[in-house]
C-alpha cells in the first residue's frame, strides 16, 4: 500500500511540474478541462463511481502526442470537478491479445469485484481487418488501481470477422440476474451494428445477435455512418436512448443518438439526432449512474490543429465537462453541465462590465427573447482582429461557432464554421464554457456545440451583439483551474 501511496505521490508531482512547463509554452492548454499533462488522450473508458470516488479512465499514448501504443490512463476524483492523475491502469502485453492496443471498454461491480471489459487489438492475417479485435477481461483487487487480465483472454472473437468493419468497444451492465454487454461494430454493404450478448458470469457470453442493425448511412435524415464506435444504451425508463459515435471510412464523423424501446433483445428506434453539432469535435461518449441516480457523460474533445503541431505541443486531446443528460418531454435529450462545475466560480461580471473582462477561462450564462439574433465573441484580440463569434440566427434557426477569424493565420488548424438547428422559441438559454482552445456551447440544453479555437493573439475580451430589449439575462464568471 505504501509503495503505491508513493507511486500516486510521484504521478502527481510529475503532473504539477509538466503543467507549469506546458502552460509556459502553450496558451491552447485547458485550465478546467480535464487531461492527462503530456501526450495523447482520447476516449473516456471504463467511467464508474466506486466507493462514493469517481473514476476516469482514458485512452492514453504514454510515448506520445498523437495515437498510438493505446493504454488506459486513470484519474479520480471526489467531486467531479478536481482529478487526482493515477498510475496507468492497462498497457498492452507483447505477443499477447492486446499486443497492438488496449482500446475502449467499460468497468463493471461484479458483486465487490472491478471488472473490466475492453478491446484487445492484434495484428492480423493479410486479408481480414488491419488488426483482429475481441473482448478482453482484467479485474483490480486494490480499489481500480492495478488489473489482472484473465489467463482465458479474449472472452469474445468477432462473429463472421471478414465482413465486419470493427468489433470493439463495450457497454455492459447488469440486467436482472444476467449480463448484457453491446459491442460497437459494422456490416459491410449493410449497416453500422450493435451486437448483443449475454453473460451469467462475464466469462461466458451468449451471442444474442444484433441489438440494432442500421440499414444504410442514414436514420431519416441523420447520418450514422457504417461502422459505431463506442455505442452505448441509456434507460430513462419510458424510453431507451442508443449513443453512437459514426465511424466512416475509417474517420470519426459526430455523435448521434437514436431514441427508441427495447422490445426483448432488440432496440426500435423511433429517430436520430445529432448529440453534438460540432461534427467531430465530441466523440466517443461514455456515461455513469451515480449514487445520486444522475446519468453522467464525457466524451473525447480532439484537437483542431495539425499532428504536427500537436506534436511540437507535446499534447493532444481534451475530456469534455462532466454532463448530465435526462430525457425531455418530447423525447429528445437535455445536456446540462453538472453543477458541481460552479464551485470554480471566481468573479462575476454582468453585462455592463463586460468590457473589464480579460479571461480565457470563464462561463456565460445567459437567456434573451428566441426572435432576436444573438452575437457573443469570444477570445477576442485588443484589436479584434481576432474572434470567435457564437451566434444564434432565429430566422435559420441556427446555433454556430464561427471561427472563421479566431485567428489570423489559418495555417495547419480548421476555422471551419460549426452549425447546428435549434427552434428557439419563446427563449434562447445559452450556457457557455471557454476554456483556452476548448469552447462548449449548450442551448436551451437541447443543442450542443463543442469546439476548438487557438488564437495566436492575446484574446481575452468578450463582446455582447443582441437587442438590449432581448436580453433577460446575461453574467460571466471566470472560473478557477483545476488544477492546484
Ligand atoms: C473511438 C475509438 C474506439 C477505439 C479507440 C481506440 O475514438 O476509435 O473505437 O476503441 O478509439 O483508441
Amino acid at each position: 500500500m505504501k509503495e503505491q501511496g508513493d507511486l500516486n505521490d510521484l504521478c502527481n508531482l510529475l503532473h504539477n511540474c509538466q503543467m507549469r512547463r506546458m502552460k509556459q509554452r502553450d496558451d491552447a492548454f485547458p485550465h478546467y478541462h480535464f487531461r492527462p499533462p503530456t501526450n495523447w488522450i482520447n476516449d473516456p473508458n471504463g467511467v464508474i463511481q466506486w466507493n462514493g470516488r469517481y473514476h476516469l479512465f482514458y485512452q492514453h499514448n504514454p510515448f506520445g502526442a498523437l495515437w498510438g501504443n493505446m493504454h488506459w490512463g486513470h484519474a479520480v476524483s471526489d467531486d467531479l470537478v478536481h482529478w487526482e492523475h493515477l498510475p496507468l491502469a492497462l498497457a498492452p502485453t507483447e505477443g499477447d491479445f492486446d499486443e497492438y492496443g488496449c482500446f475502449s471498454g467499460g468497468i463493471v461491480d461484479n458483486d465487490g469485484v472491478p471488472t473490466m471489459i475492453y478491446t484487445g487489438t492484434q495484428a492480423a492475417p493479410l486479408g481480414a481487418m488491419p488488426y483482429t479485435q475481441h473482448a478482453n477481461i482484467a479485474t483490480s483487487q486494490d480499489d481500480l488501481t492495478t488489473w489482472q487480465k484473465f489467463a482465458g483472454n479474449p472472452i469474445i472473437r468477432p462473429p463472421h470477422p471478414k465482413t465486419l468493419i470493427g468489433f470493439r468497444d463495450h457497454n455492459v451492465w447488469r440486467n436482472g440476474d444476467h449480463w448484457l454487454h453491446i459491442i460497437g461494430s459494422g456490416v459491410q454493404d449493410v449497416g453500422p451494428t450493435a451486437f448483443l450478448y449475454r453473460s451469467d458470469d462475464l466469462y461466458e457470453w451468449e451471442p444474442l445477435g444484433k441489438l440494432y442493425q442500421n440499414d444504410g448511412l442514414y436514420f431519416g435524415d441523420e447520418f450514422v455512418g457504417s461502422m459505431w464506435e463506442c455505442p452505448q444504451l441509456l434507460d430513462f425508463g419510458r424510453k431507451q436512448a442508443l449513443i453512437i459515435g459514426a465511424s466512416h471510412n475509417d474517420s470519426t464523423v459526430h455523435t448521434s443518438y437514436l431514441i427508441g424501446t427495447m422490445v426483448g433483445d432488440r432496440f426500435h428506434p423511433e429517430a436520430a439526432y445529432r448529440l453534438d453539432y460540432g461534427n467531430r469535435y465530441f466523440y466517443a461518449a461514455q456515461s455513469l449512474i451515480d449514487d445520486m441516480g444522475r446519468t453522467i457523460m464525457w466524451g473525447w474533445i480532439p484537437e483542431a490543429r495539425d499532428d504536427e503541431l500537436c506534436v511540437a505541443a507535446g499534447w493532444s486531446g481534451v475530456m469534455s465537462l462532466p454532463c448530465v443528460v435526462t430525457l425531455g418531454e418530447d423525447d429528445r435529450l437535455r445536456f446540462a453541465v453538472a453543477e458541481e462545475v460552479r464551485q470554480l466560480r471566481r468573479e462575476r461580471f454582468g453585462v455592463e462590465q463586460l468590457s473589464a473582462v480579460q479571461s480565457d477561462c470563464f462561463e456565460i450564462v445567459a437567456e434573451f427573447e428566441g426572435n432576436e439574433r444573438v452575437e457573443i465573441g469570444v477570445r477576442v484580440s485588443a484589436e479584434n482582429q481576432e474572434r470567435t463569434t457564437i451566434f444564434y440566427d432565429p430566422e435559420s434557426q441556427t446555433l454556430g461557432i464561427d471561427r472563421s477569424q479566431s485567428r489570423r493565420d489559418g495555417d495547419g488548424h480548421d476555422l471551419s464554421l460549426l452549425t447546428g438547428r435549434i427552434s428557439a422559441e419563446n427563449r434562447l438559454h445559452l450556457h457557455i464554457f471557454v476554456d483556452a482552445s476548448v469552447i462548449e456551447v449548450f442551448a436551451n440544453k437541447v443543442a450542443v456545440i463543442i469546439g476548438r479555437v487557438y488564437p495566436d493573439a492575446e484574446g481575452l475580451g468578450v463582446r455582447l451583439k443582441s437587442a438590449d430589449a432581448a436580453l433577460h439575462q446575461f453574467e460571466l464568471w471566470t472560473l478557477d483551474s483545476i488544477w492546484h
